[in-house]
């Protein structure tokens, strides 16, 4: 079919009341919402340190460039031509792709049932922040009084601790998934993402002007040059853009999915990765003075602290540099409250691709899609991770989903729209024909070729390491269960629920808008709907 020949563009079908963000501005928060969250706050700043340092930034920014924006654009290319969520975009794309629909679906499910954990925790540490309730030593309050960890293993035993703030993070999730994009999720992102920029930004200018922050400045950004030849640095530096601009987990498309017509992609695209980066940047200036001003008030140097990344640096080492912080409690509430509001903002994310997947397959409407796919995850989430094995449960998941499960995902992605599904010229044509900055040739050859070689030879190496070192001297029988495990089931899950029936909304009738404007209308030409 010709972009002349197509049918009018109207809506039909399901397409008929799909809801829209109610500006471009409102897409553009809530995909900053999304991208910006705990991997910005605790993730990077130790990864660049470990990674070089200033040195890290390079492979860093490469990431950023060749991997980060392309398959960014890929995504919303995606979400935006066939306006679905992963699972029935990818179906139209290309029947067989929506198994690889259902896999990222999987993955945002397993993500989100440990990612409200974390903002359950960071609700408490609120709290506790006024009056440093975590007393003198952090480290054992946080995984004795507070956590109870146990043995490696599974217990049923709940943490009450944890539990009761977890309970209220579920619950408001359901009721904005609920309420929808426009007045649920959109306005989450308009009142929190302000909030969070300020409280951090204060929380920075804090942290720069206390004694010894410069140490902790030079030990970020120092480079160091010999860790360029390190191809784990680049792994590592590719991993942290995935995880951290939430691509190539289907969010994104969906989200692309409920922009209107005329909407100007790739430009909002270049707005959203550069703003995660650059917050990005600025945890990583607040975290590292935080921690040089530690260091100053313990009398060692830097090198002498450790738990600089994940868990132990947010909820053992943050609370060290409060206590010894004036003024305390303020200090602690804004770290708290944006570690909170950042984690809220990316898990709504999370909950919407797969609420808005299964309500797509099923025909179900949105409150009950929200219902019921809220409480199963509250229901895994209070089961695996708020008992007293969580912590060990939710790294060991968190390790697998994240370096296994999102690289086949990407992989498979660049791999399906250039090779197999061969609509990548299209899906060019389209961006192209909605956006002011326009693609050129160079994105084909980079999703087409350098990303999935490039993830390939990480996803290699990431599996050998994983089988020959096993991971953090944990019992194999622990990581089979509980990592491979988890990779079994992203693939269980996408089988299962590619081969039940579709009972909702795969319309056959469904046309991609025409494309119109710039672009070679012959590439519509290829394509065949489907
Ligand atoms: N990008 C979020 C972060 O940096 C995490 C996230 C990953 C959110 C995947 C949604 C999907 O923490």
């Amino acid at each position: 079919m010709t972009a002349a020949q197509s049918p009018a563009p109207q809506a039909r079908g399901p397409q008929q009341g799909r809801e829209t963000w109610t500006s471009n501005r409102g897409f553009i928060l809530a995909a900053i919402g999304s991208a910006v969250g705990l991997g910005n706050i605790w993730r990077f700043p130790g990864v660049a340190y470990e990674g070089g340092g200033g040195a890290f930034l390079i492979p860093y920014l490469i990431a950023l460039v060749t991997a980060g924006i392309p398959i960014l654009f890929l995504d919303y290319a995606v979400g935006h031509r066939f306006r679905a969520a992963a699972p029935l975009a990818f179906r139209r794309m290309w029947r067989r792709a929506e198994a690889l629909g259902w896999f990222q679906t999987a993955i945002l499910f397993v993500i989100s049932t440990y990612y409200a954990v974390i903002i359950a925790w960071s609700l408490s540490y609120f709290y506790y922040s006024f009056g440093t309730k975590w007393g003198e030593r952090p480290d054992e309050f946080f995984t004795g009084d507070y956590l109870r960890v146990g043995e490696a293993g599974v217990s049923g035993e709940l943490v009450g601790t944890v539990a009761w703030p977890l309970i209220g993070v579920w619950a408001l999730i359901i009721v904005i998934l609920a309420l929808g994009v426009a007045k649920g999720v959109e306005k989450l992102n308009v009142i929190g993402l302000p909030l969070l920029v300020l409280g951090f930004a204060a929380l920075v200018i804090k942290a720069v002007t206390l004694p010894g922050a410069s140490d902790g400045l030079n030990a970020l950004f120092t480079p160091q040059w010999d860790k360029l030849s390190d191809l784990n640095v680049w792994i590592a530096a590719y991993s942290q853009i995935f995880f951290s601009m939430s691509i190539a987990f289907g969010i994104m498309i969906s989200y692309a999915s409920f922009q209107k017509r005329k909407s100007n992609m790739t430009s909002s695209g270049l707005v959203v990765g550069f703003a995660n980066s650059s917050f990005e940047l600025l945890a990583g200036i607040g975290v590292f003075s935080a921690l040089g001003f530690l260091a100053h008030e313990q009398g060692k140097t830097y090198e002498q602290l450790d738990g600089l990344t994940g868990p132990i640096l947010s909820f053992v080492t943050f609370p060290r540099v409060i206590s010894e912080m004036p003024g305390s409690a303020f200090f602690g509430a804004l770290f708290f409250g944006s570690l909170a509001i950042a984690g809220f903002t990316s898990l709504i994310s999370l909950m919407l691709g797969v609420s808005v997947a299964f309500q797509e397959k099923f025909g179900l409407s949105r409150t009950s899609a929200s219902v019921t796919v809220g409480v199963v995850a509250a229901i895994v989430s209070f089961g695996l991770f708020a008992t007293t094995t969580g912590l060990l449960a939710l790294d060991t998941v968190d390790q697998f989903a994240n370096n296994i499960g999102i690289v086949v995902s990407a992989i498979a992605m660049c791999v399906i729209a250039v090779w197999v599904a061969r609509t990548i010229e299209t899906l060019r044509a389209h961006l192209n024909a909605v956006s002011t900055f326009k693609l050129g040739w160079w994105w084909v050859p980079v999703i087409g070729v350098y990303a999935p070689l490039f993830l390939t030879v990480m996803l290699v190496q990431k599996i050998y390491d994983l089988i020959v070192d096993g991971y953090e001297d944990l019992p194999t029988w622990y990581v089979g269960v509980f990592g491979w495990g988890t990779v079994g089931f992203l693939f269980v899950f996408a089988a299962v629920l590619t081969a039940v029936g579709w009972k909702g909304r795969d319309d056959p009738s469904f046309t991609p808008w025409p494309i119109v404007g710039s672009g070679p209308s012959s590439a519509e030409s290829k394509e065949s709907v489907r």
